[in-house]
């Protein structure tokens, strides 16, 4: 590696110097809004320069709880002043209750914990492949994954070689065989799919990257049905859609089924650390035998005490049916919007707007909406995605559609 390129600091800005660091030793694998965060309050972060914003991405729906929650601060702090990390390698004294909480709100008869969403993903996929070999007797190597068009299930190389975004898996081949892709929603593509080496669907129940896009009704329940006649483990991967997002715990409440595995992360920590998790209830996490999975970091002390907190918050606050309630106003208020409004979408406050197509793209109106003082994500060219903090009031529902709407009025 050749040496590191002397920075010169700009003596009259420091904004510019900062910009030039990012752009001379950061990866370009974002392209953020120009906005530079110092603080973070319940559903309000300030810019270096004090600005507020009411922000409505959530860190992608990891910041449920709101920013900084002090219980989950205070848990974290105490924590980390008795001890962070002994790996798996030792038992400590944090795990048992995590298990125990995760289990008693989830129901998980087993749990496996990681950090970052697609390390659960992975674990998944590496757990069912597992159990189709040694529990169904699929043949060896020969384990099929259904999988969705548009999925978004994180950025490791098994994932994205199965998606289906030219920007996810381009030039990162070649890729692990076994997965088969059919359309989100399509029930009858799902079954035509499957054969006996089918040994699981992987699926998000609502698609969050893809722009907030719900199935059809009835799509879970019938797939739920096909799954248990054919012996398929349904994994719903419930990282963005569960912990309240939706207004429920977990997404697959609204369809009033259960998932053999579920896949939860991002507010599992309410945004202070990454800790996911792998929870099953039938008997697929039961084939790891010791040294044939596992993590440093996953299931650490410090962890286990966050995501206690982070569920407790979540559960005892008022967060899951803020989201329900508020969701339902936001959604009404999104569909009166004037202006090149084509779609409202979305189930509790996992909310998106899509624009017409000949309206200037996603990112042109984020851009507008950060100078109102609201910081929103474009996706997919011409979706607006809408997901604040759990803990948004009513009032600041009404600012942010005042915002909106004086942004698409004056188009
Ligand atoms: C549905 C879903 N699965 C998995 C992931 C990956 O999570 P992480 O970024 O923590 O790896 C994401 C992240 O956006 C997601 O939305």
């Amino acid at each position: 590696m050749s040496a590191v390129p002397t920075l010169q600091p700009d003596a009259q800005s420091a904004a510019s110097h900062r910009d030039q660091v990012e752009d001379q030793l950061g990866a370009h694998n974002y392209h953020p809004l120009d906005v530079v965060i110092a603080r973070g309050s319940g559903a309000w972060l300030y810019d270096v320069d004090g600005r507020k914003y009411l922000d409505c991405l959530s860190a992608y729906s990891a910041v449920n709880q709101g920013h900084c929650h002090p219980r989950i601060l205070a848990a974290m702090t105490e924590q980390a002043q008795k001890l962070t990390l002994t790996s798996r390698a030792f038992r400590h004294d944090q795990m048992a209750g995590f298990y125990e909480d995760l289990a008693r709100l989830t129901g998980a008869h087993k749990i496996l914990p990681m950090n970052s969403g697609a390390e659960a993903v992975e674990t998944a996929i590496k757990a069912v492949r597992k159990w189709g070999y040694e529990v169904r007797g699929v043949p060896v190597n020969q384990a099929e994954i259904i999988v969705c068009a548009n999925n978004f299930h994180g950025r490791t190389l098994g994932i994205v070689g199965f998606s289906t975004d030219p920007d996810a898996y381009g030039h990162y081949g070649p890729f692990a065989p076994g997965f088969k892709i059919v359309p989100f929603g399509d029930y009858d593509a799902f079954d035509a799919a499957i054969t006996d080496r089918t040994v699981a669907f992987l699926v998000e129940p609502i698609q969050g990257e893809a722009g907030v896009v719900l199935p059809p009704p009835g799509y879970f329940t019938r797939v739920r049905q096909r799954c248990t006649e054919r012996g398929i483990t349904l994994i719903l991967d419930e990282i963005q859609t569960g912990l309240g997002r939706t207004g429920k715990l977990l997404a697959e409440e609204h369809e009033g089924i259960e998932a053999d595995v579920t896949l939860i992360g991002k507010a599992l920590s309410g945004g202070f650390y990454p800790v996911s998790a792998v929870l099953s209830n039938a008997d697929v996490l039961g084939v790891f035998q010791p040294g044939q999975h596992g993590s440093t970091f996953g299931g650490n002390p410090l962890a286990c005490a966050v995501a206690r907190a982070a569920l407790r918050v979540l559960t005892e606050e008022g967060m899951i049916d803020n989201a329900a309630t508020l969701g339902a106003y936001f959604l009404e208020r999104l569909r009166a919007l004037p202006g090149p409004v084509r779609e409202a979408r979305g189930r509790g406050l996992m909310l998106a707007i899509e624009l017409e197509p000949d309206a200037g793209g996603a990112r042109l109106w984020c851009e507008r909406l950060q100078a109102r003082g609201l910081l929103a994500k474009d996706t997919h060219g011409h979706t607006v995605r809408l997901s604040p903090p759990l803990v948004v009031t009513r009032d600041e529902v009404d600012w942010a559609c005042d915002q909106l709407a004086a942004v698409l009025s004056a188009a």
